[in-house]
């Protein structure tokens, strides 16, 4: 289902909830890398976007996207248990997809767990394709899935000796 799905940029001030939303959605089980301060690094770093959905003034998703040289990578993200399903994690990837091709990157790349079926169903919704599994991530406690999706097509060779 796709909802109608207002996204913003984070503020300094969302920082403690994006992090304690990493700690219980996203990080439960490891330590917590995630906290304030480096969420709120994130909201500051200039090759950084923060989007944010509000709900009656509720934070109730984030995705975070850094940009490199040709790749942008998708580095935390998540939604509310509450409030899945409704399509308030697609309109934030969107957002974030097509900030990073007016960013110029060729391919966005992300890591979710193994075990994380939704996360998995939900990038091959999206056209990621799954790369390579990597057994001990997350400091060796659990397998990780490296996931891709190229944002511009393969340059395809010319007709052979065209141009020379
Ligand atoms: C992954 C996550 C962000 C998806 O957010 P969401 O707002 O529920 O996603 P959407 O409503 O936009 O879902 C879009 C599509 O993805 C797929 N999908 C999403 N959740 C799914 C699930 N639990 N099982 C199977 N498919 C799923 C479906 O195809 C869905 O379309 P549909 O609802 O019409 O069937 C959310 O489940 C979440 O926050 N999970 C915990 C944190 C996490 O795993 N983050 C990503 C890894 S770091």
């Amino acid at each position: 289902m796709t909802a109608t799905v207002q996204i913003s940029m984070a503020r300094p001030g969302d920082a403690v909830e994006i992090a304690d939303m990493s700690r219980r959605l996203i990080e439960h089980g490891l330590p917590w890398s995630w906290r304030p301060e480096r969420v709120a690094r994130s909201i500051a770093a200039r090759n950084t976007n923060v989007a944010v959905v509000r709900e009656q003034g509720v934070l109730v998703g984030f995705g975070i996207m850094e940009y490199w040289d040709e790749d942008a990578h998708l580095v935390l993200f998540a939604v509310r248990r509450e409030s899945r399903r409704r399509g308030i994690g697609t309109a934030i990837l969107h957002w974030l997809e097509a900030s990073a091709r007016v960013a110029g990157s060729e391919r966005i790349r992300v890591e979710c767990r193994r075990a994380n079926a939704a996360a998995r169903c939900f990038y091959n919704e999206h056209g990621y394709h799954e790369l390579s599994i990597r057994q001990r991530m997350y400091g060796g406690a659990d397998a990780g899935i490296y996931l891709e999706k190229r944002l511009r097509g393969l340059v395809t060779p010319g007709p052979s000796g065209g141009d020379s």
